[in-house]
């Protein structure tokens, strides 16, 4: 079954602990998440960006395949399927496909339009139970074609979007999509400590996660942050194991061709990988 993600949350903001988020590109992405959540006894959030829904086969698709996936697979933790980074209008698909989460990424608005669209979509998700994300300063690197600046958000504004009633709130802290750059000047620990006095019990969340000095994450973690967003390096540790395959000339041995042979590879270098962040975010055994 899916869950909302706010009671997975809620439990790891007061255990100080968080809860990754990783993001599904395919049904093998999917599949092994799930199976080492499962194997971890860990909560785990399913992120979908919105070009990863199109890529997919829309969102209905992704409901309907990580729900089959759940029941055939005997996962019993909490999974909640969340949208990653969702305009106004994936945030409303997603929410009538039978997602149980979603992000609506107003950080580009001018801060009243974020309010008011964020303010409409609390109300929605709220009657339906659902969990929403929040973001305020958007964050750097490219996503999707989207590009953010890698801004540090205003811990005030911060507090007006967390007392609109969302249930996690992301905030740009200098953290960056995808690989940072070698002059990265590291999370801003002060805007974080700032924001998450001004908004208490608020889960918060870290975008970004790929490529973060793990003594860092452990840091952000002791300052509020719940949720963890990890992407880039599943798909580094794919994109390696498969190279190494096929470097190898293993597609051209026996049937080596067979798709189930050629992804198990990749596979299980993102369920390594998953497996390792898990360890470092403490979610193992909090299911
Ligand atoms: P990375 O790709 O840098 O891990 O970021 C993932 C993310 O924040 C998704 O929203």
């Amino acid at each position: 079954m899916l869950v909302s993600a706010k009671e997975m949350l809620t439990k790891a903001k007061a255990g100080h602990y968080a809860v990754g988020q990783f993001n599904i590109n395919n049904l093998e992405w999917t599949k092994a998440i799930l199976q080492t959540a499962q194997e971890m006894n860990s909560p785990v959030i399913l992120g979908v960006s919105e070009g990863a829904g199109k890529y997919m086969g829309g969102y209905t698709t992704i409901v309907g395949m990580v729900k089959g996936m759940i029941n055939e697979l005997g996962i019993t933790v909490p999974v909640a399927l969340h949208l990653d980074h969702g305009s106004y209008e994936g945030a409303k698909k997603c929410i009538e496909a039978g997602f149980s989460s979603i992000m609506f990424d107003g950080s580009h608005y001018p801060i009243a339009e974020n309010v008011e669209k964020t303010t409409e979509l609390v109300g929605i998700c709220n009657e339906l139970g659902l969990s929403l994300e929040a973001e305020v300063g958007a964050i750097g690197g490219e996503e999707d074609g989207v590009v953010g600046g890698g801004e540090v958000a205003d811990p005030k504004e911060c507090k007006m979007i967390a007392d609109l009633g969302v249930t996690m709130l992301a905030a740009g802290i200098g953290n960056i999509h995808g690989k940072y750059p070698a002059n990265w000047k590291g999370l801003s620990f002060e805007t974080l400590a700032e924001i998450q006095e001004l908004t208490g019990t608020m889960p918060l969340v870290l975008h970004g996660g790929s490529g973060i000095p793990e003594e860092m994450v452990k840091k952000a973690i002791t300052l509020g942050v719940s949720k963890v967003n990890v992407n880039t390096e599943c798909q580094l540790a794919f994109a390696e194991a498969t190279r190494k395959y096929i470097e190898a000339g293993k597609d051209l041995e026996g049937k080596g061709f067979d798709p189930r042979k050629l992804l198990a590879p990749g596979v299980e270098a993102i369920k390594a990988t998953v497996r390792e962040k898990m360890q470092l975010f403490g979610s193992v055994d909090k299911a």
